[in-house]
C-alpha cells in the first residue's frame, strides 16, 4: 500500500495471487478525475508494480459507486497561462499512460460508470477492457466539446484499435456512448452486468499474465479494410471527413480540425510523432478564448444541475405520475419525454378520443425513436408504453402529483382547464403551465390555490430541446419551484428559473431578433443574406429559418404579446401576419418564408416576397445585417437582465445557448457583451438608433456598464 502522502491517497492497491488489484477512488470528490496530483500517484504506483517480483498482472477499478474516470481535472485547463504549459500538461500525461503501455505486465481495466476524455485514454493504454453493460457505463471521449482535443494518447490508440473512420466518428462529434455501442464497435473487449466485472477482469488479467492476446477483428470486414486499412483509403475518409468538419463548424471551432490532423499525422508518422503532435495541438487549443467559453459552459451547466431554483427550497416532490392536458404537439411531447427519460406513468386528457389516441401515437413515436436507436430495449420499450394512457375525463388526475397543461395559448382557456383540473386533483399536487406567454400569475388568478400554480416553459420540439423554463407565479410556494425544477431535470432539461414577465427569458430576448428580419426585408435584404449572415456569426440556423421552424402563427402570437407588454419597441413589422393569413405557418405547413417538401427544406419561396410586399434589391451590407441582428438580442437581453428576469448572468447565457442555439463558443449574448465591452455597444446603438429609430436606442443597464467600465461577469 502507498503511504499517504497530501491527505488520503487516491490510488490503492493490494496483491491477490499475482493480480494487482488497483483502485482509484479520489477522495472528497463526487467522480475521478486525474490531476496532476492523481498522475504522480499513478507514475508511483506503477513503478512500484513493475518492480514487485510477486505481481504478475494489473486488474484496475473505481472505488466510485458509479463512476469510472471523468477525464483530466479540467479544473486545472482554468488555470494555464500558455500554450507550452498547456502542451507540457498534455504531454505528462501522455508519459503516464506509456508507463501503462509499456509495464511489462499486463494491465485489464473493470469500467462501471462514466469512462471519459482521459479515463478512456488510460482504458486505451490497458492491454483490455470490460465495461458492464448499465446505462450508467459510458465510454468516449468528449473532449471536442470543451474545445480541446483527446490529449493522452486517444487521437493515437483509438483509431489503432477501432479504425480511422470509427475513431473520427468518435473524437470529432464528442459524444459519449452507452457500452453496447462500445462493444460493437470494439472500444471494449467484453460487456458483463455489474455483478461479474470484478471476477470476470480479474480473469481476465490473469489469462493475460498466462501469455493469453485478445484476438481482435478490424471493424467493417473488407470495405474497412479498404477505407481503414491502407493508405490511399485513409486519405479518401480523412478528405471527407474534413468536408464534413467545414460544413457542420462554420469555420468557429478550431478543435475538430485539429483532432483530425492529429489523427492523420500519428497515422502517417507513427505514435511518437503522433503523440508529439498531439501534445502541441492540445496546447495550443487549451488556452484558446473558445476552449474558455466551453469550459465555462461546462461549468455552468454543472452549478445549474444541482441549484435547486429557489434558496432554502423545501425538497422536492418526487413525481410518479403525471398530468397531461392538451394532447397536441407539445403536450404529447412533454408525454413521450416524460415516459422515456424519467419513466412516470402519463395520463392524457383531451376533448375527445380521437385527439387522444393521436397524441398517445404521437408520444409513442419518442419510445419507438430510443428503440431504433437502441437507446432502450424491446423490453423496455414495452415497458414505457404501457405507462401511457389517456381519455376525454380526468379519471386518473388524482393521484397526479404534477399536472401539465399543453392547451391552446390563450388565457381564458388556460383559466378554464385550471379550475376543472383544480378539482380533479389533491390538495398537494402541482399544476404547471406550459404557456410560453401568457404571465402566470394572470392564468393563477382563476386558481384557488394559486400557491401550487408554476409555469413550465418547454421548447419545441420537447423531445430534442434541451432547456426549460420554470416561471414561479407571485404566489408560488417554493416547494412547488424545486418540484418543477426536479422534474424538469430527471427530464434531461438544463432548467432555468425565471421571473413571470412577458416573454419570460427566450421569448423576449429572441422578440427583437426576429422584429428585425421584417425591417431588413423592407429595405431589401434577401431571406438567404440575412439567414445567411446570422449562420456565419455562429448560429445553427437563421432567424427566418427559425420562425418557420417554431411556427409563424406561434411567432405572430408572441410578436403581439411582446408588443403590448412592451410598446413600440418591440414593434413587430407586418410580414409575418401577411404570410400567416395566406395560410403560410412555417415548416409544418410546408410553407413559410421557404418551402418544404418530404421534410426538407428545398429553398425560399419566391412568393413569399409578394406576399410580404418587398424586393430582395441588396439592402444593407451584410455586416450591418448582422449588427443589427445580434446588437437587438444583447441589447434585449441586458435590459432583461436589469429586470431580474433572470438570476444571474450565467442563467441567461445558458438559456439562450441552449434555447435557440446562441453561438456556444461566443459563451452566451451576456459574455459575448462583455466580450465586446459595453462602451462600445452603447456607441454601436446609438448610431443605429440614430439613423433607424428608437428601438435601437441602448439600454439603461448597458449605458450604466459603459460609464463604470463594468461587465456582467466582473
Ligand atoms: N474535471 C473536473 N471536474 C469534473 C470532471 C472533470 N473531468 N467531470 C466531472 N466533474 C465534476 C463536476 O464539475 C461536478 O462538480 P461539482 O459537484 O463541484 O459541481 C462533479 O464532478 C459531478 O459531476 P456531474 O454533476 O456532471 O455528475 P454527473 O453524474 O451528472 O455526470 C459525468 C458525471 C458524466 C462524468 C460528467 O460530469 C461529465 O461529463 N464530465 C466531463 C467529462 C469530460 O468532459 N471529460 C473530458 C475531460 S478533458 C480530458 O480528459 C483531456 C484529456 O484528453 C487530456
Amino acid at each position: 500500500m502507498p503511504a499517504a502522502s497530501r491527505g488520503e491517497p487516491a490510488l490503492t492497491w493490494e496483491v491477490q495471487d499475482g493480480i494487482a488489484v488497483v483502485v482509484l477512488d479520489c477522495q472528497g470528490q463526487p467522480v475521478n478525475t486525474i490531476s496532476r496530483a492523481v498522475k504522480d500517484e499513478f507514475r508511483a504506483c506503477f513503478e512500484t508494480l513493475a518492480n514487485d517480483a510477486s505481481v504478475q498482472a494489473v486488474a484496475f477499478f473505481s472505488g466510485k459507486a458509479e463512476n469510472f474516470i471523468a477525464g483530466a481535472d479540467i479544473e486545472e485547463f482554468v488555470t494555464l497561462t500558455s500554450a507550452a504549459e498547456a502542451e507540457r500538461l498534455s504531454a505528462d500525461g501522455q508519459d503516464m499512460l506509456e508507463q501503462v503501455a509499456r509495464l511489462p505486465k499486463p494491465v485489464a481495466a473493470g469500467i462501471h460508470g462514466a469512462c471519459l476524455g482521459g479515463g478512456f485514454e488510460f482504458a486505451l493504454a490497458c492491454q483490455y477492457r470490460v465495461a458492464t453493460d448499465h446505462p450508467k457505463t459510458q465510454i468516449g471521449l468528449p473532449e471536442i466539446q470543451l474545445g480541446i482535443l483527446p490529449g493522452a494518447g486517444g487521437c493515437q490508440r483509438l483509431p489503432r484499435l477501432v479504425g480511422a473512420r470509427a475513431a473520427l466518428d468518435m473524437i470529432l462529434a464528442g459524444k459519449a456512448e452507452r457500452a453496447a455501442k462500445a462493444f460493437r464497435l470494439g472500444m471494449v473487449d467484453e460487456l458483463v452486468p455489474p455483478a461479474i466485472l470484478r471476477d470476470v477482469t480479474l480473469a481476465a488479467a490473469r489469462r493475460l499474465a498466462g501469455g493469453w492476446r485478445p484476438k481482435r477483428r478490424r471493424q467493417g470486414g473488407f470495405v474497412g479494410w479498404l477505407l481503414d486499412g491502407n493508405p490511399l483509403g485513409r486519405r479518401l475518409v480523412f478528405r471527407a471527413a474534413r468536408k464534413q468538419l467545414d460544413q457542420r463548424t462554420g469555420g468557429h471551432y478550431p478543435a475538430p480540425f485539429a483532432a483530425l490532423e492529429t489523427v492523420e499525422y500519428g497515422l502517417r508518422h507513427g505514435i511518437a510523432e503522433g503523440l508529439r503532435r498531439e501534445a502541441q495541438l492540445f496546447g495550443q487549443l487549451a488556452v484558446t478564448d473558445v476552449s474558455r467559453k466551453l469550459v465555462q459552459i461546462f461549468f455552468a451547466t454543472n452549478q445549474l444541475k444541482k441549484d435547486p431554483g429557489v434558496p432554502n427550497a423545501p425538497a422536492p416532490v418526487t413525481v410518479k405520475r403525471l398530468g397531461i392536458v392538451g394532447s397536441g404537439f407539445m403536450g404529447s411531447g412533454i408525454a413521450g419525454t416524460a415516459v422515456a427519460q424519467a419513466g412516470v406513468d402519463v395520463r392524457m386528457k383531451d376533448a375527445d378520443l380521437a385527439r387522444v389516441a393521436n397524441g398517445l401515437f404521437a408520444s409513442r413515436a419518442i419510445l419507438d425513436d430510443r428503440l431504433k436507436r437502441r437507446r432502450i430495449t424491446k423490453y423496455e420499450h414495452a415497458r414505457l408504453v404501457a405507462l401511457l394512457s389517456g381519455g376525454d375525463t380526468y379519471a386518473g388526475f388524482g393521484r397526479a402529483e404534477l399536472v401539465i397543461e399543453a392547451v391552446f395559448e390563450d388565457i381564458a382557456v388556460k383559466q378554464q382547464v385550471l379550475r376543472e383540473i383544480e378539482s380533479a386533483i389533491t390538495e398537494t399536487s402541482v399544476f404547471a403551465s406550459n404557456t410560453s406567454t401568457i404571465p402566470i400569475t394572470s392564468i393563477a388568478e382563476a386558481a384557488q390555490a394559486p400557491e401550487r400554480v408554476i409555469g413550465m416553459h418547454f421548447f419545441s420540439p420537447v423531445a430534442k430541446m434541451p432547456l426549460l423554463e420554470v416561471i414561479p407565479g407571485a404566489r408560488t410556494a417554493p416547494g412547488v419551484v424545486s418540484t418543477a425544477v426536479a422534474f424538469g431535470r430527471r427530464l434531461g432539461k438544463t432548467v432555468i428559473v425565471v421571473k413571470d414577465s412577458p416573454g419570460f427569458w427566450v421569448n423576449r430576448i429572441l422578440a427583437p431578433y426576429a422584429n428585425e428580419i421584417g425591417h431588413l426585408l423592407a429595405e431589401g435584404a434577401s431571406i438567404e443574406t440575412i439567414d445567411g449572415m446570422a449562420v456565419r456569426f455562429g448560429f445553427p440556423v437563421g432567424p427566418v429559418t427559425l420562425l418557420d421552424e417554431v411556427g409563424l402563427d406561434v411567432a405572430e402570437k408572441v410578436a403581439h404579446v411582446m408588443l403590448a407588454a412592451y410598446g413600440d419597441r418591440l414593434q413587430p413589422t407586418a410580414g409575418v401576419a401577411a404570410l400567416v393569413k395566406a395560410g403560410r405557418l412555417g415548416r409544418k405547413s410546408g410553407r413559410g418564408f421557404y418551402i418544404y417538401k418530404g421534410g426538407k427544406k428545398r429553398g425560399v419561396d419566391p412568393d413569399a416576397y409578394e406576399l410580404l410586399g418587398v424586393h430582395p434589391n441588396g439592402g444593407p451590407r451584410p455586416a450591418e445585417i448582422l449588427q443589427r441582428l445580434v446588437l437587438g438580442i444583447l441589447n434585449e437581453a441586458a435590459r432583461a437582465v436589469g429586470e431580474g428576469v433572470v438570476r444571474s448572468p450565467r442563467d441567461g447565457d445558458i438559456g439562450a445557448i441552449f434555447g435557440f442555439g446562441f453561438p456556444p463558443f461566443r459563451g452566451g449574448p451576456l459574455r459575448h457583451a462583455d466580450d465586446l465591452g459595453a462602451a462600445r455597444l452603447v456607441a454601436d446603438l446609438e448610431r443605429l438608433a440614430e439613423r433607424l429609430g428608437p428601438r435601437f436606442a441602448p439600454c439603461e443597464v448597458l449605458q450604466d456598464l459603459a460609464r463604470r467600465d463594468a461587465k456582467f461577469y466582473p
